[in-house]
């Protein structure tokens, strides 16, 4: 049986929240970053380290914005979309789960752990009250686990802006035991943009004792930018080359262990495919929200997304083992360049394609990955985003 006290402390802090998420003006003053050969530009926020617009070029020569988010970025504090929300009595009035999480740095831990509870070394069946057994907030499915580092994950925390030039901008957050996890780690992020239509995120942490660490960025893509007389992703082609397997999870969207082969299933992104055909041979298919593993899984792959109505292609290539696809249905109204405010993101209108680890895999000792870090094993993530036009 779940304990009762903890499950009241992580709905009081759920509704202190503003109380908590301090922040200051300079957490979203913006800064620009622009790719000498004028092929890509960006904007970022300090708070959760956040992408906040990403224009790339198209193959009408022009240029639009690929990713959802707020005019005032200063919304992403109060974010009505955030997990923050969903282990309060008010999601049992809502028809589905949203996550908006407009393009931050999710950690300590992201994506879900199992009841909120691990131990170190870690266990399969972590006993409550043991000493090595860590508790981290209920935030998702009526509090059935931990989404996405807890109430305030690193998504949510004021960044420092550690430095910043035309094309690169570096914030640390230092991490103090927060949300139930032990030590403190220091995470440095650093984005840059480079010729060629290139975004590159890297991410390194150390840690004082020993912690899980699990980091993803958490972009959504809408290659049309909203401007190509398509509201959504369904068109959009997806390509997983080597992704052989999708982790099976429970009702929770926690794992259960087991792996599954996408051959003769709607996970199979082998070869490309439209996102829309696995919506269209199924109508009771409520779309992906699902880890597929590069290859072995030992790290690293290739996931590339494209629009035939813009000519945009996104490759993506990580040293992470995992991708997350989530066909998400944010109703949020739209940024200005989207059409904003009187439109709204809508079903579907961007897909999230989230480079992780194996997810929860601290709660799963049979798959021997080993994602606890102290002073002597840095953690590291990187990730390349390569825009070109199709021909
Ligand atoms: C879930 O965690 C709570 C402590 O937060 C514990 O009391 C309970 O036994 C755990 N449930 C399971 C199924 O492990
Ligand atoms: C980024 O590029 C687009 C298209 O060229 C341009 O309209 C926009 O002003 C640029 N954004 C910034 C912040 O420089």
């Amino acid at each position: 049986m779940r304990n009762p006290t903890y499950l009241y402390l992580t709905l009081l802090a759920a509704a202190s929240l503003p109380v908590h998420a301090t922040s200051s003006s300079s957490d979203f003053d913006t800064t620009t970053l622009s790719a000498p050969d004028g092929s890509i530009n960006a904007t970022f926020v300090a708070f959760g380290s956040t992408l906040t617009s990403l224009w790339v070029r198209t193959k009408d020569h022009t240029a639009v914005d690929v990713v959802p988010g707020y005019d005032d970025p200063s919304r992403l504090r109060t974010d009505e979309g955030h997990p923050v929300l969903i282990s309060t009595a008010f999601c049992l009035f809502r028809a589905s789960v949203l996550i908006s999480l407009y393009n931050p740095l999710v950690g300590r831990y992201a994506n879900r752990l199992k009841n909120g509870t691990f131990s170190i070394p870690i266990t399969k069946y972590p006993q409550p009250d043991a000493p090595n057994v860590y508790h981290t907030p209920l935030n998702d499915h009526n509090g059935e686990d931990t989404l996405h580092g807890g109430i305030h994950g690193w998504d949510r925390r004021s960044w420092t802006l550690v430095r910043a030039s035309p094309t690169s901008v570096t914030y640390r957050h230092i991490d103090t035991a927060d949300e139930g996890f032990p030590g403190t780690v220091t995470v440095v992020a650093t984005h840059t943009v480079s010729d060629g239509g290139v975004l590159l995120t890297t991410v390194h942490a150390t840690a004082t004792e020993k912690t899980p660490i699990m980091l993803t960025q958490h972009i959504y893509w809408n290659l049309d930018g909203f401007e190509y007389g398509s509201d959504d992703i369904l068109g959009h082609e997806l390509h997983i080359p080597g992704g052989a397997h999708v982790i099976e999870v429970d009702g929770d969207a926690v794992p259960t262990g087991a792996l599954i082969p996408v051959a003769g299933t709607h996970f199979d992104y082998r070869d490309a495919r439209r996102i829309g055909a696995a919506f269209e041979a199924d109508p009771h298919f409520v779309g992906y929200d699902n880890a597929w593993i590069y290859g072995d899984g030992s790290g690293g792959g290739h996931t590339a997304l494209w629009s035939r109505l813009s000519g945009v292609r996104l490759d993506i290539t990580t040293d992470q083992p995992a991708v997350q696809v989530y066909t998400a249905s944010l109703n949020m109204p739209r940024k200005g360049v989207h059409g904003g405010p009187a439109k709204q993101y809508g079903e579907r209108s961007t897909v999230a394609i989230e480079q992780e680890g194996w997810l929860d895999a601290i709660n799963t000792p049979e798959w021997g990955v080993n994602q606890i870090y102290d002073p002597g094993r840095e953690f590291r993530w990187n990730t390349k985003y390569q825009f070109s036009v199709l021909s």
